[in-house]
């Protein structure tokens, strides 16, 4: 598969089957991460990899109620109401692993590195057969405190991308975008 078809066949992926991704292919997405383009060659990247469906059944559920509880706040978010108030939702979707990339805050583009790190991890994934999802509403668990101590993450780490990778339970259709917007053609 080359970068073409990788990009063609990506999508959002939010159903998983129950196999575990071996570590070794885990280890080599994190690499593939760290191969991306980082502003002043800083690397401004660190890793968590969650893969205890246990714990991730848990965040799940602790956001959910953070969330319940707090969604004045969040008016960006209120067409997800209904999602994250049925009980069967997991934020997660019962994914394998959960890879999270916090981005340090030492560096001013620590938020490019970690991003461009999560879209080669998202290609690479495609090739090794694996389906990945962005899961914003992890940050309002995976940034405190409490978590980041849990988790040995330097408090000057700042979270980027917090991402579920697993093998689809089912192929999804490619995806389809609206007409770029091009603001100059010269
Ligand atoms: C910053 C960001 C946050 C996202 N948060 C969530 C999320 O919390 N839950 C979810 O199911 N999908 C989430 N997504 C996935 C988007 O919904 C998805 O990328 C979009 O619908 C386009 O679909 P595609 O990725 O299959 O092309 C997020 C994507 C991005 C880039």
């Amino acid at each position: 598969m080359n970068v073409t078809e990788s990009i063609n066949a990506r999508r959002s992926v939010r159903s998983f089957d129950d196999q575990a991704i071996p570590a070794d292919i885990i280890d080599q997405l994190v690499t593939l991460g760290t191969k991306a383009a980082t502003g002043s060659g800083q690397q401004a990247w660190g890793f968590v990899i969650i893969t205890d469906k246990n714990d991730m059944k848990r965040l799940s559920d602790e956001i959910k109620k953070y969330l319940g509880e707090n969604f004045e706040k969040y008016p960006y978010l209120q067409q997800y109401k209904n999602w994250i108030k049925d009980e069967n939702y997991n934020v997660f979707y019962d994914a394998p692993c959960l890879l999270i990339i916090y981005g340090n805050t030492n560096s001013h583009w620590h938020v490019y590195d970690c991003t461009l790190a999560a879209g080669n991890i998202m290609l690479a994934s495609v090739e090794y057969g694996l389906g990945t999802c962005w899961i914003g509403f992890a940050e309002y668990i995976c940034d405190t405190a409490a978590f980041k101590s849990k988790y040995n993450i330097p408090e000057f780490y700042k979270l980027i991308c917090p991402m579920v990778v697993g093998y689809p339970a089912a192929p999804l259709a490619p995806l389809s975008r609206k007409p770029a917007p091009i603001f100059y053609r010269g």
